[in-house]
Order: C-alpha cells, then sequence, then structure tokens
C-alpha cells in the first residue's frame, strides 16, 4: 500500500477518464503510432492539424458532474509524447498548435468549477521523445536491427526520467492541488521497460514531495507503492484482495466502446443499461469505476458517449445514495439471485439491484428482524416486509429470510435498474 489519502476517493466511487491527444485526428486508436507503425515524421501532419474549435471544456464538465462523477482523470501526454499543457521541456504541446493555449488549465478550471477533483494521466511511454529507446511497443520497433542498434545508440533513457521528473515537476506545482496522478504503464523483461527505466523510485518521492496524500496507481512497477489496483476492460468478478486475503482500493477503468482515444468506426459501444450495470458491479465489489470518454479532435464529446453519460446522469439522480458511500455488502448476507448488494456502513442501510426483476417477492437470507424499513428508492415509495416463514401457495418464505413484496410494475424513473434501500435496524 501507498502513502496516498485514499478516503475520499472510495467515497466518491465514480469518476471520468477522459484520453484526448493528438490521437483523435486519426480517429482509429489511441494505440495508432504502434498498430500503424507510424513514425514521427508521418505523425506530424496531426499536430500540424490539431485545431479543437469547438472545445468547450466546461460543457465536458458539467457532463461529468450531471452523470454522477465526483473526480476526474485527463491524459495530460500519452504514449504519443504529445503534451497537453504549455511544457517548458518540449515544444510537442498544445500551444504550438492552431490551439494555441494551455488547455489543460482550461480543463482544470473548468472541471474544479463543478466540484470534481482533479487527476493526471501522465504515460511513462513516449513514442516521440528522442532519447526514449526504440523497444517492443515502440512504433520504429520492425526497422532492421542494426539500425535500431544505431538509433539507440544515442538515445539515453537517463535523461527520458529526468523529462519526466521535470514535467510532473510542473504538472504537480502549476495546478494547484490534484487528487491522483496515473503514471502508465510498465512491462518489464526482454525489450521492455520498467523501473529501472522510469526511475520509478525517484519519480515516486517527487510526487509525494510535491503532493503529499496523492493517489498513486499501480503502475509504476514499484512494489508497494500503488495506492489503487487498476484492472482495465473487465469487471472483476468479485472484490480484490492483497496477498494476505485483505480487500485493497481499486478502481476498473473501462471505456464506453472498445478505444480510449475518440474511435470514428468503433461500434462495439455498450448499451446505456449495461453501463449502469457496470457501476453497480463495480461499488457491489468494493471498487470505484473510472469511465472513459474520448473527445473528438474538434474538442467536444461525441453523441454516443454523451448518451451514456446521460443515462448514468437519469440513474444517479434517484439511486446515488446507494453509490456513494458504499462498498461491499457484509458476508452475512448473500445477494439472491440477479441482484447485487451495496452496502454504507455509517448509515446503515443496505442496497438491493435488482438487474432483473422478481415476480413478485424477493427473499432476503439472514434478514429477519434485522430491517427497520424498505423503500424503493426511485421514488421512496414504502415495500412491505414480511418476515414469518411461510410455505403456501402464495409465498416461500425461507426460515430467517425476509420477504419483499414487490410491485409488478415500477415506476417511469430512476428504475433503468431499480434499487431497493433497507434500513437496518
Ligand atoms: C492501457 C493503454 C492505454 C490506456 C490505458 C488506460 O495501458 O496503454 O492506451 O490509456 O490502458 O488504462
Amino acid at each position: 500500500m501507498g502513502k496516498g489519502d485514499t478516503r475520499w476517493f472510495v467515497h466518491d466511487r465514480f469518476g471520468m477518464f477522459i484520453h484526448w491527444g493528438l490521437y483523435a485526428l486519426p480517429a482509429r486508436h489511441e494505440w495508432v503510432r504502434n498498430m500503424e507503425r507510424i513514425p514521427n515524421e508521418a505523425y506530424e501532419i496531426y499536430f500540424e492539424m490539431f485545431n479543437p474549435d469547438l472545445f468547450d471544456p466546461k460543457a465536458w464538465a458539467k457532463a461529468a458532474r450531471e452523470a454522477g462523477m465526483k473526480y476526474f482523470v485527463i491524459t495530460t501526454k500519452h504514449h504519443e509524447g504529445f503534451c497537453l499543457w504549455d511544457t517548458k521541456y518540449t515544444d510537442y504541446k498544445v500551444t504550438n498548435t492552431a490551439a494555441g493555449r494551455d488547455l489543460l488549465r482550461e480543463i482544470v478550471d473548468a472541471f474544479r468549477g463543478e466540484g470534481l477533483k482533479v487527476g493526471f494521466y501522465y504515460s511513462l511511454l513516449d513514442w516521440h521523445h528522442p532519447d526514449f529507446t526504440i523497444d517492443s511497443r515502440h512504433p520504429l520497433r520492425d526497422l532492421p536491427p542494426e539500425e535500431i542498434a544505431k538509433l539507440n545508440s544515442t538515445r539515453d533513457m537517463k535523461r527520458y526520467a529526468q523529462y519526466m521528473r521535470d514535467q510532473v515537476t510542473e504538472l504537480l506545482t502549476n495546478y494547484g492541488k490534484v487528487e491522483i496522478i496515473w503514471f502508465d504503464f510498465s512491462y518489464p523483461g526482454e525489450n521492455g521497460k520498467g523501473r529501472d527505466d522510469w526511475e520509478s523510485e525517484k519519480l515516486y518521492e517527487l510526487v509525494h514531495r510535491l503532493q503529499p496524500g496523492i493517489i498513486v496507481d499501480n503502475r509504476l512497477d514499484l512494489p508497494g507503492s500503488g495506492d489503487i489496483e487498476t484492472p482495465e476492460q473487465f469487471t472483476p468478478d468479485k472484490g480484490m484482495v492483497d496477498a494476505q486475503g485483505n480487500p485493497v482500493v481499486w478502481e476498473g477503468c473501462q471505456t464506453f466502446s472498445g478505444s480510449w482515444g475518440y474511435f470514428r468506426d468503433e461500434m462495439s459501444w455498450k448499451s446505456p443499461r449495461m453501463c449502469i450495470e457496470m457501476l453497480i458491479n463495480h461499488v457491489s465489489r468494493g471498487g470505484n469505476l473510472l469511465m472513459n470518454v474520448g473527445p473528438t479532435s474538434r474538442g467536444y464529446i461525441d453523441r454516443r458517449a454523451l448518451d451514456r453519460l446521460a443515462a448514468y446522469g437519469e440513474w444517479m439522480k434517484y439511486n446515488s445514495r446507494s453509490i456513494y458511500g458504499c462498498g461491499t455488502a457484509p458476508a452475512e448476507f448473500p445477494a439472491p439471485a440477479d441482484c447485487r448488494y451495496t452496502w454504507n456502513p455509517e448509515t446503515k442501510r443496505l442496497y438491493l439491484h435488482c438487474l432483473v426483476w422478481p415476480f413478485k417477492h424477493v427473499h432476503l437470507e439472514n434478514l429477519a428482524g434485522k430491517v427497520k424499513y424498505a423503500q424503493l428508492l426511485a421514488d421512496g415509495s414504502e415495500i412491505r416486509i414480511r418476515e414469518e416463514k411461510t410455505d403456501n401457495l402464495n409465498s416461500h418464505t425461507p426460515q430467517g429470510a425476509l420477504t419483499l413484496e414487490l410491485p409488478t410494475l415500477l415506476p417511469g424513473q430512476g428504475c433503468e435498474v431499480p434499487v431497493i434501500e433497507l434500513v437496518l435496524k
């Protein structure tokens, strides 16, 4: 475990990831340079053409807040090496594009203005930097080995590690309080890179000196430094634990479609309903959800992403009480079939999320005698409770279980996934 303050983090549960860089122009994955082996010269056209004339960070921030998100993490620099802020250490930065301004600052101001906490993603990989050696992930990896050796002979990872420290110093000095730094990523081993290349120890020490209490992710290849585990593109099927079996703080990072950067032709967009289920699944297993958007090169969040954010907003408006401050339910309360529990230990309220709406009862094991009141969270309408064991034509309440009597139909709002709030005695 690291030194970061995760108290606010495990309370807030829901954040927005933003991947925005030059890769929004080719619009076919933020790894396009790697996949298509694009050298610096050929990628230069995107730098030249970058012109986010519809950039409106206040609209991004408003969409995030209305979706119920409480923090955000933005790519200040992705693997392509392009910097979204006015850094002193390279010319490959936003101020030298048609945008002509420090867009990171505007984004930070807008999100803070909406009350969200600030997180910076910073790529450890850098396919543009002249000192970053060509390795197994690099766009130039397929050049003849002699040519790679020749190119690498003038490249110096020590200088690159210093460059990272200089840039991280800027990021953690010039933008006020930064709550999260998200380094991405390490791939130690043959022809890869890890802590010795990044000089992770120095980087980690620097980060904590500049922003005590900042949350650092677990991708520096530095055992013991990560405050959070970061499963990506899948939902863990249960809570995450350390080697001793103790629960750890974790955050799943997920996409609406398969890509992080804007991908015009990507069609595997999750339905709004799936997105809501993902949030519930993360929190019910004790995790956070960092949901990604990839704005277009013109600087707006496209319709497909906005629709999903709006679905979150509609559901969260009525049900956020089952998310904020909540986590895994005590083991003595196993969730019924097709349901997920979340639990707020402060208020002692248990939230039953029904992914399939049962007809017309649901039996809750081990809860007989323990619930003071139950209501449908969406409209605050009472759900009647029956506790005596019954075994007749109308119901079968098992021993020790409590039965909720459910309406056949649900109200029209907040019930995309209905939630029943159980107030424990
Ligand atoms: C991966 C990818 C990357 C993305 C990140 C988000 O490691 O390299 O493109 O930014 O995951 O978690």
